[in-house]
């Protein structure tokens, strides 16, 4: 069998992506009041990011206003919002791409200013219209930020809810994939973690107790998201903090999740608190997704992969089923498709067929 290419087809359940590159979800802070995507900016930006693209993931969107982790972010909790999403579907499956959505629950890293503006990425207090965050524990994710309010069995219940819910509205809204935010130190992976789970009731304690939320989410998630569409779940496959959640903990929870209804993980890493020492380098989160994927789930790698050859590498080693490519597709939109002109919209082709840019972003003095 020849070896997995960039431009071989993946099919997840009844969808199957035109090749094996993805964006991934890429919160762009620039929703309207009511947390919905505009069509001056959200339009725009996901069609220009579809060209080429197997799959383009739309931002972490919130599945209720207290799991928001800016008041800019997106979110999915009603009628109005689906239908301004259904917009985003539209653009980006238009392009060839399948429209993916990002769910999420910020937990403890709720109420923040975005990262840019007057004060990036700072807590915000009650009279900047912040609001109380929740989490496992009353331990906050760093120094200045609240205290999480821990969640009783009717939040917990609730949460689950919330993003059942969210998932019928973006089914609704005709997004054909769909991933569950369990990285990054949000509400998922807060409780994964010991290091910010200090339960003493079943949502705590050991590995079972730390994965029933995410589990349960999951679960709850299929009742509500169509059966032949797939589900993704992001994983911060580990912590970088001694005590926390471990390389070890990812490879046999990821078995769990795929008998829950999951399809793919999306391996990404770190972000459960503040200071964190976290490595970085090419493709450096590569080898989390190549050990969660020898226990036999797909999985998705991410993270300073900022080439096409690096990413036909990481297939062609069995590495990952699927790459993801975030700031080099933000700052070169058209990368997928001057590396494969046919993929290039037809308005676009002759452009290609005529013109080539040279690496330094100038075109060649003869033009
Ligand atoms: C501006 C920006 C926004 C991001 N937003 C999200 C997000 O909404 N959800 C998420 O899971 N990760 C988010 N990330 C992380 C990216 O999805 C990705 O994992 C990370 O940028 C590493 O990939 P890259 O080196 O290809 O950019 C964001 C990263 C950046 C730089």
């Amino acid at each position: 069998m020849n070896p997995t290419s960039l431009n071989t087809p993946l099919r997840l359940r009844e969808v199957e992506l035109r090749n094996r590159l993805g964006l991934p979800a890429m919160s762009t802070y620039q929703a309207d009041p009511e947390h919905r995507p505009t069509a001056g900016w959200h339009l725009p930006h996901y069609l220009t990011r579809s060209i080429g693209m197997g799959l383009v993931i739309v931002e972490a969107t919130a599945v209720a206003a207290e799991a928001l982790a800016t008041p800019h972010d997106l979110g999915l909790w009603n009628a109005r919002q689906a239908r301004a999403l259904a917009t985003v579907a539209e653009v980006i499956s238009a392009q060839g791409a399948v429209a993916g959505l990002q769910l999420s629950h910020a937990g403890r890293k709720a109420s923040r200013s975005r990262p840019f503006g007057r004060t990036p990425d700072a807590p915000l207090t009650e009279t900047e219209g912040g609001w109380q965050p929740l989490g496992p524990s009353a331990l906050p994710f760093a120094d200045g930020y609240r205290p999480p309010q821990p969640m009783s069995p009717g939040q917990i219940d609730r949460a689950v809810g919330q993003f059942a819910g969210a998932a019928g509205h973006a089914a609704a809204a005709g997004f054909r994939f769909l991933e569950l935010h369990a990285g990054h130190g949000r509400l998922l992976h807060s409780f994964l973690s010991p290091l910010s789970n200090q339960r003493t009731d079943g949502y705590g304690g050991d590995f079972t107790g730390r994965t029933r939320l995410l589990r349960e989410t999951v679960r709850a998630v299929r009742t509500t998201w169509p059966r032949e569409l797939p589900l993704a779940v992001r994983l911060s496959a580990r912590d970088f903090i001694p005590g926390g959640w471990s390389l070890e903990d990812s490879v046999r929870l990821a078995p769990l999740l795929a008998a829950d209804g999951a399809d793919l993980i999306d391996c990404t890493s770190g972000g459960i608190a503040r200071p964190e020492p976290r490595p970085t380098g090419p493709a450096w989160q590569a080898p989390f997704a190549r050990a969660i994927r020898q226990s036999g789930v797909p999985t998705a790698a991410v993270g300073k992969i900022t080439n096409l050859s690096e990413a036909g590498r990481l297939l062609s080693c069995g590495d990952c089923d699927l790459v993801l490519m975030g700031r080099a597709l933000l700052v070169d939109p058209m990368l997928p498709a001057r590396h494969t002109p046919d993929l290039a919209p037809p308005s676009y082709q002759r452009a290609l067929a005529t013109t080539t840019v040279l690496a330094d972003g100038h075109l060649p003095p003869e033009l």
